[in-house]
Formats: C-alpha cells, sequence, structure tokens
C-alpha cells in the first residue's frame, strides 16, 4: 500500500518528557547523527524560524524546545502575561520537518528539589542585567538543562537578544558543554520593528509607535558614525522616543562588541542597545555600528 503523503499542514511532533527525548536521541546518536537545538519560549515568529532553518541547514536531526522558563521572569504577571500559543506553535513548525519538538512539563526541567543555580558573572551585571535582577541566572541554569537535556552539538539562538547570545556563549565554553553556539542575524517587520513574541503584547496604537525605537538607534548609528559623542546622541534619542509615546528607557547604550564595555566613541567594533517600555511592554533591540 503507498504510503499516505504528509500534508504540508501537519503539526510537528510534540515530546513532552525527557525519557521519551532520551529515546529518539539514543538512536540519533548511534547512528553518528548531528544534532541541533532552538531553544524557544513558544509564541513563534518568522524570527524563530529562520533560527530552525539555519539548524536544518547544518544537523541531521533538529529539536525545538518551548518553554516559558518561570526562572528568567522578573515578576508574576510578566510571567502570566507571556503569550503561549502551543497548537499554533507546533502548526508553525510542521512544514519545516524538524525532528522533535520538546514542550517539557516544569518537572522535566526543575524536579522536586531542583537547587542548582548557574550564573555567568560580570557580563550579567549591565544592560537587561542591571534592570531584571536573577533574569541572566535564570536564562543560564535553563539553557545548561536544555543543553545537556537535549545533547546537542549546536545551539541558535537570535542577535536580537545581543546579552544573552554573550551569555550563553560563555556558559558553553565555561562549562565544555561540547555545543557550540551559533547567533543569527534579526528578523524585523517591514518597519524594521525587531521580532519579538512580546510584540504580540502591544495594542494596535503601540504597534504604529513601535518602530521609533529602531529608527531612533539607526538615527544615533549615523551619529556616532559621522563622529559624535554617544552621551549627546543618546539624550537626543531618548528625547525623540519619549515624545512618542515611550514611557522609560531603561538603556540605550553603546557598548564594546568584546565585553559590552560602555563606550563614549565608536572607535573600535561596537553596538547599540536598548531597552524601552512602550504602553507597558518592555521592548529590547541593538544594531550593529559601522
Ligand atoms: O530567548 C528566549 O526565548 C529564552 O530566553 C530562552 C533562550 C529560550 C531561555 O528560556
Amino acid at each position: 500500500m503507498t504510503p499516505a503523503p504528509v500534508s504540508r499542514d501537519a503539526a510537528a511532533p510534540i515530546v513532552r518528557e525527557l525519557s521519551a527525548l532520551r529515546a529518539q536521541l539514543a538512536g540519533w546518536k548511534r547512528a553518528g547523527q548531528t544534532v541541533g537545538v532552538v531553544p524557544t519560549m513558544g509564541a513563534l515568529h518568522d524570527g524563530h524560524l529562520s533560527l530552525v532553518r539555519a539548524a536544518k541547514a547544518d544537523c541531521d536531526r533538529v529539536i525545538v524546545t518551548i518553554f516559558v522558563n518561570p526562572k528568567q521572569f522578573n515578576s508574576p504577571e510578566d510571567l502570566a502575561n507571556y503569550p503561549r500559543t502551543e497548537v499554533e506553535d507546533a502548526r508553525k513548525l510542521g512544514p519545516l520537518a524538524v525532528d522533535a519538538v520538546y514542550v517539557p512539563g516544569g518537572d522535566q526541567i526543575y524536579p522536586d528539589g531542583f537547587c542548582t543555580t548557574v550564573s555567568v558573572a560580570g557580563m550579567t551585571d549591565v544592560l537587561c542585567g542591571a534592570h531584571r535582577p536573577g533574569h541572566f541566572d535564570g536564562v543560564a541554569t535553563v539553557v545548561t538543562k536544555l543543553f545537556t537535556q537535549t545533547q546537542a552539538d549546536r545551539a541558535y539562538f537570535g542577535q536580537k537578544d545581543y546579552q544573552q547570545l554573550q551569555v550563553v556563549t560563555r556558559l558553553a565554553r565555561d562549562l565544555d558543554l561540547g555545543v557550540t553556539v551559533v547567533g543569527c542575524p534579526t528578523i524585523r517587520e517591514e518597519d524594521g520593528l525587531a521580532m519579538s513574541s512580546r510584540n504580540l503584547l502591544l495594542s494596535d496604537r503601540a504597534r504604529v509607535w513601535a518602530p521609533e525605537l529602531h529608527r531612533a538607534m539607526e538615527e544615533m548609528a549615523e551619529g556616532l558614525l559621522a563622529g559624535g559623542d554617544a552621551g549627546v546622541l543618546r539624550r537626543a534619542a531618548e528625547a525623540r522616543l519619549l515624545r512618542t509615546g515611550f514611557t522609560d528607557i531603561e538603556y540605550f547604550d553603546l557598548r564594546a562588541c568584546a565585553d559590552l564595555a560602555l563606550m563614549s566613541r565608536a572607535d573600535r567594533p561596537a553596538r547599540l542597545l536598548a531597552a524601552a517600555w512602550l504602553a507597558g511592554v518592555r521592548l529590547i533591540d541593538n544594531i550593529a555600528v559601522g
């Protein structure tokens, strides 16, 4: 009998138990296949899908993980409001033919009595780390678990969370986890807004204003390349954002790519990084300067 054709609309296969994931991994590892992982918290958008495509291009097997990690949220409201769209996520992943979507319950990641924290010193004290105490400990802890649970050879992260990418790269090296961390370009909407699961929380009005963050960053980058001072340009950018409707600019910094040190002029490889609140939603973005 001819097998039924696989529907392009079929949802990707979901695995919820670590034991089931391990059983699959054992077969793949026995066959000498490479495993790529794309860690996510769901509410998948084209940015995530671009990470999956990069993983598919490099690896024999690809696992997407979906876990809304309570340890990286600073407030119970933020955790409760985080968008959860599992059925839609599995449907979006179907056409990409990933090998497994690992959606662990909390007990699979943090079993009873769990009391280990992975903490990356130094680079987590600034930017998002300064405004979200404990956030990067939560990220580092869950990412370490996801790397070891999936036994991944390669892991794919977006450059949109630039500081997170640095933290994860550092911990993989420091702990000899045997996984290569791959940073992939930020994917943007047509109006420049960086794709983010949190964009789903923006009201229609706020969605119209949101791309101003990226525009202000582009303008500041131009000013820096023309030899401008970061402090002066930052004040102009912040004023522009406040006029648009942003309420709180947490940071709008020029920082060295190598170690995230604060810079006043773009005289070595640098990134402009920003976090700002718009109508109750925290947006972050970053761009290369020069
Ligand atoms: O970037 C995210 O979605 C999360 O911080 C991550 C890496 C999946 C860890 O929970």
